[in-house]
């Protein structure tokens, strides 16, 4: 499917973007794993959460999808999943397959997870080496390295580790694993990543503790099922927030967006390059923060990136590559070398297509480097199927002259079904 963008003057109204990807994701897996009911209000039912959801239900856990977005979980305690009776599907989620393969390591039963052809390039040995170490039983290509991956349930030890590369998905795999083990995990990050798998469990009162860059998980204790709210999702959200900060003009408000300090990377560095955000009716549920954000245009300058502030900010670089083009000066990305591991390698199909539209882009080994501002050209756009190119491309078609086309749009499905109306509804009012 062609995503057809035209030049547009300027963004005005109010909107609401959907639930969190990882905080949906994660609110089916602990749910279904508690005692006891719990109820998911503002789920995000895109492609990826919807594939996390076929799992566990195949894996015997009873989720009811309700009208408006809300799932009811009757949750079958910490040893009540069942073998699954065919290979497990997690279609394009990283976040999927990697918190499932910390899971599955500690049940007594045999699983296969799989994926597609993105799914089956990317790094699994950041997850399977630890877990190995904890006595997992995981085989897969290239000793484990890549899926699909074969589990064999055991009985796993309690492990102290310091993760090599800052990713939450990987903590959370071991986060999962050690809730089966007898005895205290110590997890040391590198890097903050973001912590909505630990806010989640203390909520569902396991038996954690939370410290700056070190978490310590005793296994055994059940979880007790809960209400979760779902925020809104930065990550959706940061398209329109860099949208309207850079159609001059605009001014727009974004209801309920998580603001969980280590996802408002983009915010902070946005405000940082000079854009006008304010954060208004700040509250916290579920564990959550989250607040209304209201975002008008404003002059932008150049801004530099280095590798602390990667995590924080990870999934939106390439929509900070389509910022960059339209601010005065040098922005300069490093130690952002994650990205070439991502659904597709999000510094190559950034560069080549920013590059098509006739942004000044450099390709570096961990990033790149922009100077700006230049006037996009409207140009025929590969989304590399992947989500968040297409949407970071659909940004920069928003003010180049001319027609943008984005070919295989309809991968922006894996994490915001609605984008093309909630932009629609911007551009109109
Ligand atoms: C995610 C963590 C990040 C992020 C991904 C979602 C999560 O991946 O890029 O979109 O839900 O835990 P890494 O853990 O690989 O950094």
């Amino acid at each position: 499917m062609e995503l057809v963008l035209e030049k547009v003057n300027k963004l005005k109204g109010n909107i609401f973007v959907p639930g969190d990807k990882s905080i949906s994701h994660r609110s089916l897996i602990l749910g279904s794993i508690a005692q006891g009911e719990t109820r998911i209000y503002n789920f995000l039912d895109s492609l990826d959460c919807l594939k996390t959801l076929e799992c566990m239900q195949a894996l015997g856990a009873e989720i009811d999808l309700g009208k408006d977005n809300s799932i009811k979980i009757k949750g079958k305690g910490l040893y009540g999943l069942q073998e699954a009776k065919d290979m497990l599907d997690v279609g394009n989620s990283g976040t999927t397959i990697r918190l499932l393969t910390g899971l599955l390591s500690g049940q007594n039963f045999y699983s296969v997870l799989n994926g597609d052809n993105s799914i089956r390039r990317r790094p699994m040995k950041r997850v399977v080496e630890p877990l190995r170490l904890m006595r997992a039983d995981i085989r897969g290509r290239e000793n484990g390295q890549l899926t699909p991956l074969s589990i064999k349930g055991a009985r796993l030890n309690p492990l102290r580790y310091t993760l090599p590369v800052a990713s939450a998905q990987v903590k959370s795999a071991l986060l999962l694993a050690a809730l089966y083990t007898i005895g205290e995990t110590v997890i040391k990050e590198p890097l903050p990543t973001r912590d909505h798998t630990e806010r989640m469990l203390k909520i569902m009162q396991a038996d954690i503790k939370i410290f700056p860059l070190e978490i310590k998980i005793k296994g055994g204790k059940e979880l007790n099922g809960t209400d979760i709210f779902i925020p809104g999702d930065i990550s959706s959200a940061a398209y329109f927030i860099v949208a309207a900060s850079i159609l001059k003009g605009s001014q727009i408000i974004i209801n309920q967006v998580g603001v969980n300090p280590t996802r408002t990377g983009i915010i902070e560095i946005l405000k940082k390059m000079g854009a006008k955000i304010d954060i208004l009716n700040y509250k916290i549920k579920s564990n959550e923060p989250q607040a209304d954000l209201k975002i008008e245009y404003s002059d932008l300058k150049g801004v530099e990136i280095k590798e602390e502030m990667v995590p924080f900010l990870i999934d939106e670089l390439p929509l900070i590559a389509v910022v960059a083009t339209q601010s005065q000066g040098k922005t300069v990305v490093t130690g952002a070398k994650e990205l070439r591991v991502k659904e597709t390698d999000r510094i190559k199909a950034t560069v080549n297509e920013l590059k098509k539209m006739g942004a000044d882009i450099e390709e570096r080994e961990d990033g790149f480097i922009i100077k700006g501002p230049s006037k996009l050209q409207g140009a025929v756009c590969n989304s590399y199927n992947d989500h968040r190119i297409a949407m970071s491309l659909s940004v920069a078609g928003l003010l180049a002259e001319g027609r943008t086309v984005i070919q295989n749009s309809e991968c922006i499905d894996i994490s915001f079904p609605g984008f093309k109306n909630t932009l629609r509804k911007l551009i109109n009012s």
